[in-house]
This record gives structure tokens, C-alpha cells and sequence, in this order.
């Protein structure tokens, strides 16, 4: 590394340096990515980092029953998954049914599918027919709705349930208004401002995905 590297090249290989201290090869792992690419999926599942990071939250909150929104290939959805106990269950809501084929297939490779239902369509209309509570809600899906989304997860949860948020940083575009996705994410910091269901905070990001952020919030 030189001292003319590029910041986002420097967050890459550091988490090049971290996945390799800390994350074993993982060939399941390294099939869904494949699998991904190879169905032309865009690669914005969480970092290996990241997914490690949601696996140990899961298993820190003794999750047994995780929601997750925005499933794409799964990736997240098998370190999620991963966490849970042999009778453990995973909903995985996903608009997309090509993105969906593919996450099924990667979570029978993966030894998975008994353990996550997947429910296809718009999240709004599979959330409202959900029943709580979950343990560990990981909302990652179309920006515009994270107010909604954030407002089912603590209807979903119960006290002590974790909800993490994707994205809600991106590149410090949520400084500003304008973009559709960052619009909707600012809609939902606003909800959290004189939101007394939950005590949240947030973490800015840096890494192979570049920066960004989630946040993470406890249900009262
Ligand atoms: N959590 C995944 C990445 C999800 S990417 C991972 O880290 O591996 C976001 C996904 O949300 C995409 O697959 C997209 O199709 C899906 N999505 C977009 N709008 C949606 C909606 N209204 N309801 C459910 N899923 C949606
Ligand atoms: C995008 C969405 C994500 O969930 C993510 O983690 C990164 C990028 C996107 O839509 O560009
Ligand atoms: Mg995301």
C-alpha cells in the first residue's frame, strides 16, 4: 500500500487482511457468491465481514426466529440462518422470484431450506400476514420503504429483539435529500427521532463495499 492509495482501495484491502485472520474458507459461502454471478444477480450482498458480523448477533441475541427483508442470493440469509438452533426458523421476504430461484437454491446447497421460508413478492404485502415475534430482524431491501419496514420489525418483535438496518449511510449521501432511496432512509431516521418503541444508534461503515453503514436498534 502506498500512500497515493486510493481511500476505497485501502478499506478493500484491509477487509482482504481481516477475512483472511478471521474467516475460514467457507465453500458454501463461496457457491452462493458463485451461483450469484453466474445468474447475474448485482453483487450487493453484505461483505464477508458484515455477514459474519450479523451471524454473531444472531447467536449473541439467541435467535431462534429471524425476519430478514431483502433476500437477493441469500448470502446473508445463510450466515442469518446459520446462527439459529436445529429447530430455529428464518422468513425471508423477497420481491424478486428470479432473485428468490436463486437463493433457494443456494440455501439446499447449503443444508438450509428446511430452516427458511422464503415469501416472494413485495415485502409490504407478506409482512402484514407475518406473525411475531421475531428475535433478530435484518431489514436490507428497497430503501424507499425502510420507515414501513422499521415499523413492522418492532410490530414483529418483542423486548430485547434486534433489528439491524442496511445502507443507511451510503456514502454520505444520506446527508442529502433528493435520491429516492436516500429519501426513503431519511424518512425512516426521522420515524426513529420520536420513535419510543426502540433505542437505536448507528455505525458508519467502511470496507469492500465501500462506505456506508447500518443501524442497529434494540426493541423496549
Ligand atoms: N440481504 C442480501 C442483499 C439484499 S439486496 C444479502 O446481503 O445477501 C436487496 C434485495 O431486496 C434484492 O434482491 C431486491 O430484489 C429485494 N427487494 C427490492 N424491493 C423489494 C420489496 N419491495 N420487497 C421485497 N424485496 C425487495
Ligand atoms: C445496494 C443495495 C444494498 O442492499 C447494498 O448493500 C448495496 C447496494 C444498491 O441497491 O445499490
Ligand atoms: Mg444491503
Amino acid at each position: 500500500m502506498s500512500d497515493s492509495t486510493a481511500p476505497g482501495e485501502v478499506w478493500r484491502e484491509v477487509d482482504r487482511y481481516l477475512e483472511g485472520a478471521l474467516l475460514p474458507e467457507d465453500p458454501v459461502l463461496a457457491a452462493a457468491l458463485a451461483r450469484n454471478a453466474e445468474a447475474g444477480l448485482p453483487p450487493i450482498d453484505v461483505s464477508p465481514a458484515q455477514g459474519r458480523f450479523l451471524h454473531l448477533l444472531a447467536r449473541l441475541a439467541g435467535a431462534r426466529r429471524i425476519l430478514e427483508i431483502g433476500t437477493l442470493g441469500g448470502y446473508s440469509t445463510i450466515e442469518l440462518a446459520r446462527a439459529l438452533p436445529a429447530d430455529g426458523r428464518l422468513v425471508t421476504c423477497e420481491y424478486s422470484p428470479e432473485h428468490a430461484a436463486v437463493a433457494r437454491a443456494n440455501l439446499e446447497h447449503a443444508g438450509l431450506a428446511d430452516q427458511v421460508d422464503i415469501r416472494v413478492g413485495p415485502a409490504l404485502d407478506t409482512l402484514p400476514t407475518l406473525e411475531g415475534p421475531f428475535d433478530l430482524v435484518f431489514v436490507d431491501a428497497d430503501k424507499q420503504n425502510n420507515a414501513a419496514y422499521l415499523d413492522h420489525a418492532i410490530r414483529l418483535g418483542r423486548p430485547g429483539t434486534v433489528i439491524v438496518v442496511d445502507n443507511v449511510v451510503r456514502g454520505g449521501r444520506i446527508l442529502a435529500g433528493g435520491d429516492p432511496q436516500v429519501d426513503g432512509t431519511r424518512r425512516m431516521f426521522a420515524a426513529l427521532e420520536r420513535e419510543d418503541r426502540v433505542q437505536a444508534t448507528a455505525l458508519q461503515t467502511v470496507g469492500a463495499k465501500g462506505y456506508d453503514g447500518f443501524v442497529l436498534a434494540r426493541v423496549r
